[in-house]
């Protein structure tokens, strides 16, 4: 248990994977009374609660307001907030891909300070790496105010990267965001080409496995590039050079991998016109604070 100031007090909308996997980290770090709303049941300890709904949130006013709700559910849950976090004066933290802030503010009402942040799974175990954009207005000192703050609640996913450009996200979100996925895509086609090899399956799945691990870990601990990393491996007409003169070949994955974080980059800006076209009638009620 954390020693320092407990988090202030939290709603967060949408505690599914992402959403749980920082609410598990903010427990650990001592955590103000908070809400967690997601429509099937879960078990929280006390002092916190769950509800099903935001309807069910009465008098609860909270001091930051996480949405890690899917981006195509932020039409219907962004309009159900606003009344909520115009008379808390929440600071918005939203992980929903490709969704910008300035979409965000005038989902909510307007006048809302709102941070864009994009997490990745390593979260779970305090391994991962969060993607962060403030607009102006929030400042642009990460150790006060409200990019402290999200900078503390991101910590609970592991590093923090603020971006000077929202622009940068969509791309960054290509990275970091989908990264995980296209890795453990890499450990499926590894452990199904050893089977197919001729290797048992329990081996196949044991190297696959060790192998991407023990990889990333020689990332993380040494500052060695990774181009220097592969050399290692590559003896001169050895085993590993006839392989990456397969998978080095312009065609091969520098194509592929360029064609991925493209089309990935692409539907991040997407998602963002999607929102506008879904709120577009009737456009979204300006609330006041006192409502
Ligand atoms: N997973 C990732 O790697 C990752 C990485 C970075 C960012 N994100 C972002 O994180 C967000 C959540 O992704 P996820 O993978 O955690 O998805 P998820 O596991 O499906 O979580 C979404 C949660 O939202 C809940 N929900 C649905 N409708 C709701 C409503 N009206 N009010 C409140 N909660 C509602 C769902 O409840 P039920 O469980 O009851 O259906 C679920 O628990 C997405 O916007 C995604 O872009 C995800």
């Amino acid at each position: 248990m954390s020693t320092s100031k407990p988090l202030p007090s939290l709603l967060l909308v949408g505690a599914g994977k992402m959403g749980m996997a920082m609410f598990e980290g903010w427990l650990a770090d001592g955590l103000a009374p908070s809400v967690a709303v997601r429509p099937s049941p879960l078990d929280l300890p006390a002092p916190h609660r769950h509800l099903a709904s935001l309807a069910e949130l009465g008098g609860f006013r909270p001091q930051v307001v996480v949405i890690a709700v899917k981006p195509q559910k932020a039409a219907q849950v962004l309009p159900e907030l606003a009344p909520i976090v115009q008379s808390s004066g929440a600071l918005v933290i939203s992980v929903m891909a490709g969704i910008d802030t300035a979409s965000l503010d005038r989902a909510l009402g307007g006048g809302v300070s709102c941070i864009r942040a994009m997490p990745n799974t390593p979260a779970a175990i305090g391994r991962g790496v969060s993607l962060a954009y403030a607009p102006l207005g929030l400042g642009d000192d990460v150790r006060r105010g409200p990019r402290a703050l999200a900078t503390r609640l991101l910590a609970a996913c592991g590093d923090v990267v603020w971006l000077e450009e929202e622009a940068q996200m969509d791309p960054a979100t290509a990275i970091s965001g989908c990264g995980p996925a296209y890795v453990f895509l890499l450990a499926e086609l590894l452990e199904a080409a050893a089977v197919a090899h001729g290797l048992p399956a329990p081996i196949a799945r044991q190297l696959a496995r060790r192998t991407i691990s023990g990889s990333g870990g020689l990332l993380d601990l040494r500052s060695t590039d990774a181009a220097e990393l592969r050399r290692a491996v590559t003896s001169p007409n050895g085993v590993t050079e006839r392989a990456l003169a397969v998978l080095m070949q312009p065609r091969a994955w520098p194509a592929a991998i360029d064609a991925a974080i493209d089309a990935a980059a692409r539907r991040s800006a997407e998602l963002a016109d999607e929102l506008s076209r879904a709120l577009a009638a009737p456009s979204p009620r300006r609330v006041t604070r006192d409502e």
